[in-house]
């Protein structure tokens, strides 16, 4: 509920005939009461609003969004009111999965209860929470880049009703895990671009722009057309492997590992990929804090690599200060209570490899992001050069060059308006290399955006674990103008 005179029947009037089926004005509520931390918080709950006007999926392709009671009273919360309260846009997806749109209090990943989620804590410090579902890759029609234009639709809705909504949308944070994170990445880089322009009109997307003000991303499975050739970096020689079973591919449920090691055939496409990843890496040209270089050489090492070092020395020091154990940590070096080096060969050996050669694009077209790269007729295809041209399946389709340009931040991060951005990746996490989020921490820093990039200590692939540290962030960046 901004000032800024975008006006509502205007910009849905050009939307289509249905237009005022996207005014939030028209929307029933239930009011709702729960307790988060001790806290009793009441708000107001608008589920299941569809965001778009001609749905492909219309399960799918709904908002829900809550707002705190107070704000229809006049009231204030942790300093926020009606008009100035950030809107935080939290998406489900997980495993490039469909996804409904959140509730607040539903269980996590693994179907644990932690206690207050991210939305619940929102709620508590004072913030609208919107939720938006999203088509996933099971569905012929909710193939890449699907999930990204419906993301992409529902911020378009919530501009478009800001005058009509409590919350201000030009303050909207993105949040997101694993393929969630990597889309809280993709929405926050992509903002505004036309390549997305014909497919939300053909949805009846609501006219408005569809720019943020700050993504959230944990671990996010990103930079996708890149992602093989930084796992053969970091994990090369690392033969043996625990990986998910492919039949368990909702990763909404839980993760089971099997045991294997890789193949000869395996190994020969691990050598072949982890030169690749060297070359793109240099022609990034990224720098570091100080304006120093982040390369690698023809094997692999280079200042690139020792910046990656260097943030786990940085998440090992804080564990080691807070008076954890890390002598049985054989890549670690520790000297007079501080971490002098740190191996990162031996650190990936003892991490462990998760995924076998190549990690994104199976050469057998077995993994869920050639599921993600599928058409309406095909429903796993590749997605990189490499795969498709060492692929074992029989007729196997490629993805076009513009649906993968489409699914990557890389193309977009240097023009986008989005200032604002938290990356977290535990050091135990196996899902992807530590470069891609490197690279993207790297590459927003080197394009002027504000960077919040950390590697929690020992945390596994997983997200919303630090609630206070990553509102208390919102706080600091939504209070500062
Ligand atoms: C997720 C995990 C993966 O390993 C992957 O390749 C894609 C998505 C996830 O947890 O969302």
């Amino acid at each position: 509920m901004s000032a800024k005179p975008l006006m509502l029947a205007a910009a849905l009037a050009a939307a289509g005939a249905n237009a005022a089926d996207l005014d939030f004005s028209k929307q029933p509520h239930t009011a709702q009461t729960m307790q988060v931390n001790g806290q009793t918080v009441q708000y107001r709950a608008f589920e299941n609003i569809p965001y778009v006007n001609n749905p492909v999926e219309a399960n799918y392709q709904t908002i829900n969004i809550y707002i705190p009671e107070a704000y229809f009273h006049g009231g204030s919360i942790n300093g926020y009111t009606a008009d100035t309260a950030p809107i935080f846009l939290p998406n489900k997806i997980g495993g490039y999965m469909p996804a409904k749109a959140g509730v607040p209090g539903q269980k996590g990943r693994g179907g644990e209860d932690k206690g207050a989620d991210a939305m619940q804590v929102a709620l508590s410090r004072g913030l609208v929470v919107a939720s938006p579902g999203a088509r996933g890759r099971t569905s012929p029609t909710g193939k890449a880049p699907a999930a990204i234009v419906d993301l992409k639709a529902a911020v378009r809705y919530l501009k478009a009703n800001d005058k009509a909504m409590a919350g201000d949308a030009r303050k909207i944070i993105s949040n997101g895990t694993s393929a969630g994170g990597a889309l809280s990445v993709l929405l926050g880089a992509s903002a505004n671009q036309r390549d997305y322009a014909g497919r939300l009109k053909k949805l009846g997307a609501a006219e408005a722009n569809d720019s943020i003000f700050a993504v959230s991303a944990y671990c996010p499975i990103s930079i996708l057309e890149h992602a093989d050739a930084a796992y053969e970096w970091q994990f090369h020689g690392v033969n043996d492997y625990q990986k998910m079973n492919i039949t368990m591919l909702d990763y909404n449920v839980e993760r089971k590992l099997v045991k294997g090691t890789l193949t000869a055939a395996e190994k020969q496409l691990s050598g072949s990929l982890k030169p690749q990843f060297a070359p793109y890496l240099n022609s990034l040209k990224l720098k570091n804090t100080q304006g120093k270089p982040l390369t690698l050489d023809k094997n692999g090492n280079g200042s690139f690599k020792d910046h990656i070092a260097a943030l786990l020395a940085q998440s090992a020091q804080t564990a080691l200060d807070a008076g954890k154990d890390l002598s049985a940590r054989n890549w670690l070096t520790v000297s007079g209570g501080k971490v002098t080096a740190v191996d990162f060969d031996q650190y990936a050996a003892a991490a462990g490899r998760q995924k076998t050669p190549p990690a994104f694009d199976g050469v057998d077209l077995s993994t869920g992001e050639n599921q993600l790269f599928g058409s309406a007729d095909q429903d796993k295809r590749h997605f990189t050069a490499f795969a498709a041209q060492n692929s074992t399946a029989p007729n196997a389709g490629r993805a076009d060059a513009q649906t993968v340009k489409m699914m990557s931040p890389m193309p977009y991060i240097a023009q986008t308006p989005t200032q604002y951005w938290r990356i977290r990746v535990g050091t135990n996490d196996r899902d992807t290399s530590l470069a891609v989020s490197a690279i993207l921490a790297a590459k927003l820093q080197n394009s002027g955006k504000s960077v919040d990039y950390a590697l929690p200590w020992d945390v596994p692939h997983s997200g919303d674990y630090d609630l206070n540290e990553l509102f208390d962030w919102i706080d600091s960046i939504a209070k500062e103008k």
